[in-house]
């Protein structure tokens, strides 16, 4: 039985963790309670497409779950009241690049309505600290002559995903500065890799595609650099953020962002997505050159994007743990042997398989 207990004198922290049935957040709740083994922990997520009940399986039994949409004011208060968690950590948003195309609006309801009635919640049933996590995607792209961005840098996104992520950052900056007593946080990170990832996303979709016979779809040229970290690597820094003792941001953060409580989180590790497929292809043992296919590339796609996380390393001590090669190997692994886990979700959620080629300029259709 969970061991949460409502309303009572509780001695040890409470975590409300949101997101907590999707890739990254299923993955800090499993750190957490090996972090902290005495840590009381209310998983929140409303099993939107992203969602799986199973990837908590396991510890289910030390964390309670309330499936809750963290856009609902009324649902979110009536929540903190009952929990009264210490500790928030908002990874809850939806995610998908592709699906934001196709559906922009409720991409906006979690990324920006979610991220305000989130530090709303913790405004009116006060929390020791919040972390708003956010993603490398709000600074937009990054051009190619340039050496990375930083907390300094403007937010400049340009798709529905990032845009709506952007939109959510703004407000949390908002609540950061007009209310500097809530410790609200925020990270920004980059790609992210690991177990429990919906196999839509590039590294799941190519070993599940392999395992089934099927060639790992590139988009376009497969030349998009992207920034990898693993993601206990980027747990372990979102916790470090929960729990840092940072002062209140000065007023002069108003006109220089870095020194908001604002942490770019990322292992410097640039990689095209060829590349990772490559890389993919070739740790199952198989021939790239027999087993990639290029695909028409999605509207608007990003080129490059990359971070650095000197503020993160240099004020609280993070560094990144995890080596990319045998992290990725490892995760393919993974993959192999959760075969299980992921034909499940294939088989009761489908598969995106969008075909981009076929799509007039214009005329994107909706989901
Ligand atoms: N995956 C990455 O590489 C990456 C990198 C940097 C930052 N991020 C950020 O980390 C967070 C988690 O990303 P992820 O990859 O785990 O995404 P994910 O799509 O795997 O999981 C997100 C979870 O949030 C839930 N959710 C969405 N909207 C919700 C709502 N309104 N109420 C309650 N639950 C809701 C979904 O059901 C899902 O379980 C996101 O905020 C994302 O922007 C992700």
């Amino acid at each position: 039985m969970p061991r949460v207990a409502r309303s009572q004198e509780l001695t040890m922290p409470v975590y409300l963790v949101t997101g907590a049935a999707g890739f990254i957040g299923a993955n800090y709740v499993r750190h957490l309670l090996e972090w902290e083994a005495d840590a009381e922990v209310v998983a929140v997520d409303y099993l939107g497409f992203a969602g799986n009940r199973s990837n908590l399986d396991g510890v289910s039994d030390r964390v309670v779950f309330e499936q809750a949409d963290i856009a609902d004011l009324d649902t979110m208060r009536a929540l903190y009241r009952r929990y009264r968690p210490d500790h928030v950590v908002n990874f809850a948003a939806e995610s998908h690049n592709d699906r934001a195309i196709l559906d922009p609006s409720l991409f906006m309801r979690s990324n920006a309505l979610g991220a305000q009635v989130m530090a709303e919640c913790s405004r009116l049933v006060p929390v020791r600290s919040h972390v708003h996590v956010s993603t490398i995607e709000v600074y937009g792209e990054l051009p190619s002559r340039s050496a990375c961005f930083t907390e300094r840098s403007p937010l400049n996104a340009k798709t529905p995903y990032s845009a709506a992520k952007a939109a959510g950052d703004q407000i949390v900056r908002a609540y950061m500065q007009t209310y500097p007593e809530l410790n609200i946080r925020m990270t920004h990170c980059a790609n992210n890799y690991g177990p429990f990832q919906m196999p839509e996303k590039l590294v799941p979709l190519a070993v599940t595609n392999l395992l089934r016979g099927r060639k790992v779809p590139v988009y376009g040229d497969g030349l998009q650099r992207r920034d990898w970290l693993h993601v206990t690597d980027h747990c372990a820094a979102v916790h470090r953020v929960l729990h840092a003792d940072l002062q209140p941001p000065p007023p002069e953060a108003a006109t220089a962002p870095e020194l908001l409580p604002i942490f770019d989180v990322s292992a410097r590790h640039e990689v095209t997505n060829v590349e990772i497929a490559r890389r993919v292809v070739t740790a199952l043992g198989m021939d790239p050159s027999e087993w990639i296919e290029h695909i028409p590339d999605r509207p608007n796609h990003d080129r490059r994007y990359l971070i650095d996380p000197s503020k993160i390393e240099t004020q609280l001590g993070w560094r990144p743990v995890h080596e990319f090669d045998a992290g990725l190997v490892g995760t393919v692994d993974w993959y192999v042997e959760q075969r299980p886990w992921w034909e499940r979700i294939l088989e009761t959620k489908g598969e995106l398989g969008f075909d981009w080629g076929a799509v007039r300029p214009g005329h994107v259709p909706s989901r």
